[in-house]
């Protein structure tokens, strides 16, 4: 049975009187891509969120949020980012997390499992409001993903999660990836049964292999993060077209495809037979 699991990352849907500083229509550009994947020819069985849902992380935020995915059909599945708080992400979505500061879950979506990680720093918010935004697995959910694993033996098993487990060469990116790269890697390396990795944070789409499982970054629905990889490139991002991913499992293989939307293109047909 072939299983399709949709990828939407980083929407950071904003709140109206929002002053920050926005590129696009964020909020727009969520309503597009959940219209854009209601329209797919084949539904996808299950939508995941790979984190920062909203910028700021408010409730109000994450209430908009639900109710922009409000219109989708099959279960979505969310992990925190570094711009969404625990708090405002723990009341608008019902995952059955491991602990209030363990905001990790374990489902069952057609012939998978998904595994949601979560990778927020302890000190997320430090004690004058500044946002750490790296990522981090530490002793306790270092300990919780290798018995989630060994509890789903004998499944396909992903895992969904906001920070990148790899250095990607976008060098200002890399510096808020998660830590403890080598003690995720070992404890992915002991479960064979891992079969992908989803992860957000990086704005565009990259992919690796982490202890030989394919682990790609998705690309987001709003701005991109420009692809330079001088060692000194400095922070910058593009407005290249946004979009999400068709990841298809048959049961054996793991087939990704980029669905970009609000590009302006139409689907033309040459008449060819
Ligand atoms: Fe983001």
């Amino acid at each position: 049975m072939t299983f399709l699991l949709a990828q939407i990352s980083d929407t950071h849907v904003v709140a109206p009187g929002h002053d920050g500083e926005l590129y696009v229509d964020n909020n727009a550009r969520l309503r597009l891509a959940v219209e854009r994947l209601l329209a797919e020819t084949v539904t996808p069985g299950a939508v995941l969120l790979t984190g920062d849902l909203t910028d700021l992380g408010t409730y109000e935020e994450m209430a908009i949020v639900a109710e922009l995915l409000a219109p989708l059909t099959m279960p979505v599945f969310v992990v925190p980012g570094n711009h969404d708080l625990r708090s405002s992400l723990r009341t608008a979505f019902g995952m059955p997390w491991a602990a209030d500061d363990n905001m990790s879950w374990v489902v069952d979506a057609g012939p998978i499992t998904v595994l949601g990680l979560d990778t927020l720093a302890a000190d997320q918010i430090d004690a004058d409001g500044e946002v750490n935004h790296g990522g981090e697995l530490d002793d306790t959910r270092a300990q919780w993903l290798d018995e989630a694993l060994a509890a789903t033996a004998g499944r396909p098993t992903v895992i969904a999660m906001h920070h990148p487990p790899f250095t990607t060469g976008i060098g200002w990116m890399d510096q808020t990836g998660l830590d403890d790269r080598t003690r995720f890697a070992d404890i992915v390396g002991a479960h064979p049964h891992v079969t992908r990795i989803f992860c957000g944070h990086l704005h565009r789409s990259i992919t690796t292999t982490i202890a030989g499982v394919l682990c790609s970054t998705g690309l987001s629905t709003i701005h991109q993060v420009e692809l330079n990889l001088a060692p000194d490139a400095r922070p910058q991002v593009v407005c290249d077209p946004p979009g999400y991913q068709l990841h298809m499992f048959d049961g054996n293989c793991w087939v990704t495809h980029t669905r970009h939307f609000d590009t302006g293109r139409a689907v033309i047909d040459p008449g060819w037979a």
